[in-house]
């Protein structure tokens, strides 16, 4: 199949997409932060993030480059609130400009890895690389193994997260983003993962 054919059916069908907004580190300490919709959490013991980065022109994406040269990120969750900002850093920068200077994004230190996080962001996700898998001709996954997590207290309760008042955005196919919609709940059915005494997280 052709490959833009491709791109287009896989962004259109596997939607809604949750968006990983990095941030990563060059070697001469220039921060670079990036959007990534081919994303998902993969493994909960330790806890996992995959994001797939495809490659420009034959050459690695900053981020791409950054963590194969430092085996670190952190992933930013992308909300509402910050949905223009995150846009603006998917503009193809040259590599040796900091997105995070240009656009002038505040930035809160990391505790277990050297890239920073975006303090506009609700949620910060610490991440060391666990494995670089190359996935076809033009892309490549990047699993990393959670090693922090920065929660906002108006968000997280100690136990739950109330993702109704985290407002994630996510990414359709094309151009457009969507919101969180109307919110069902149902009863769990299946054995929980992990023992818990399942008190139910907070309504929408
Ligand atoms: C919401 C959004 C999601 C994106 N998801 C991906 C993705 O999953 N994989 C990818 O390679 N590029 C993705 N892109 C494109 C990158 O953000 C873009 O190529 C960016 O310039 C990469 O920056 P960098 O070179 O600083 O890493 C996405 C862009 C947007 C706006």
């Amino acid at each position: 199949m052709d490959t833009a054919m491709a791109y287009r059916l896989l962004c259109g069908v596997v939607a809604p997409r949750p968006i990983a907004w990095i941030t990563s580190i060059d070697a001469a300490g220039v921060v670079n932060a990036a959007p990534f919709s081919s994303y998902n959490y993969v493994a909960h013991s330790p806890p996992m993030l995959a994001v797939n980065i495809g490659s420009r022109n034959g050459d690695l994406k900053d981020t791409a480059r950054n963590i194969t040269q430092t085996g670190e990120f952190v992933v930013n969750v992308a909300t509402e609130a910050n949905m223009e900002l995150m846009h603006q850093t998917s503009a193809e920068f040259a590599p040796d400009v900091s997105e995070v200077q240009a656009l002038d994004i505040a930035l809160l230190p990391s505790s277990q890895v050297r890239p920073p996080r975006i303090a506009v962001s609700p949620v910060q996700m610490e991440c060391r690389l666990h494995q670089r898998v190359p996935l076809g001709r033009l892309n490549t996954l990047y699993i990393g193994e959670v090693v922090a997590f920065h929660l906002a207290d108006d968000v997280f309760d100690g136990k739950h997260v109330d993702t109704a008042r985290l407002r994630p955005i996510a990414r359709l196919g094309g151009p457009y983003y969507a919101a969180l919609g109307e919110i069902f709940l149902r009863p769990i059915l299946q054995t929980p993962p992990v023992s818990d005494t399942a008190t139910p997280g907070p309504l929408p």
